[in-house]
């Protein structure tokens, strides 16, 4: 799994559910890299879209995926035909027979037991590439489990309510710049 995030100078990554600043830059960049994967996020990342990411699998962390699954916002905001899947039911049907590689593009899964989700992960070993995307309570529980960290570190402080948990010692200090524009670097740090 790897982790994709953009904090500020001094760590901020939101302000009142959004992201507090608008790199077009950096969202290329976390296409680019992302497109094609599996995206994993905590529920208020995901009200924060303005729909789920096109061409990635979004799966959704939340500790109320039935009453989630009925939000007729959430629901509008799915598109014409959501396709969302309650992991623990599939789980419970299927095993973990899930095919990551055979659900379609457009399908969103909401996830409310977190360790049996990374278990079935680790069985499948999905060929794709696993991101965490946030947000802040998302990373705290998941960087640990992260080979990867692409951190954007945009520059100039920041006002806000959601901050980057510390993961200096998780990763080696040395870290490559892998993308550079006046604004913002992208840091790849690798576990140490
Ligand atoms: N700069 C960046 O790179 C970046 C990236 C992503 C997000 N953000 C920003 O970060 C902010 C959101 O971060 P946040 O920390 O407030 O929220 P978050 O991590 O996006 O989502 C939190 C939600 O995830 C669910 N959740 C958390 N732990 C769980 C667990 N153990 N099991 C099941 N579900 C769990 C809960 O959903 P329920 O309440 O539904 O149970 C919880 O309310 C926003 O401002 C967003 O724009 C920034």
């Amino acid at each position: 799994m790897k982790a994709v995030a953009a904090m500020s100078l001094n760590r901020v990554i939101g302000r009142d559910g959004e992201i507090p600043w608008h790199l077009p830059e950096d969202f290329k960049w976390f296409k680019e890299l992302t497109t094609g994967g599996i995206v994993l996020m905590g529920r208020k990342t995901f009200s924060s879209l303005p729909k789920p990411l096109p061409n990635r699998t979004n799966v959704v962390f939340t500790r109320g995926p039935r009453l989630l699954s009925h939000d007729t916002a959430f629901l509008a905001k799915c598109g014409d035909k959501p396709i969302v899947g309650s992991w623990g039911m599939r789980l419970r049907r299927q095993g973990f027979q899930l095919g990551f590689e055979r659900i379609a593009e457009r399908e969103i899964w909401l996830v409310r037991g977190i360790n049996r989700f990374l278990a079935a992960i680790e069985r499948c070993q999905p060929k794709r590439d696993v991101f965490v995307i946030g947000g802040a309570q998302i990373y705290e529980r998941l960087l640990p489990k992260c080979s990867d960290l692409f951190l954007t570190v945009v520059n100039r402080e920041a006002e806000g309510d959601a901050v980057f948990p510390p993961f200096e010692h998780l990763f080696s200090a040395d870290y490559q710049v892998v993308r550079k524009t006046a604004d913002f670097e992208v840091r790849h740090y690798v576990r140490a």
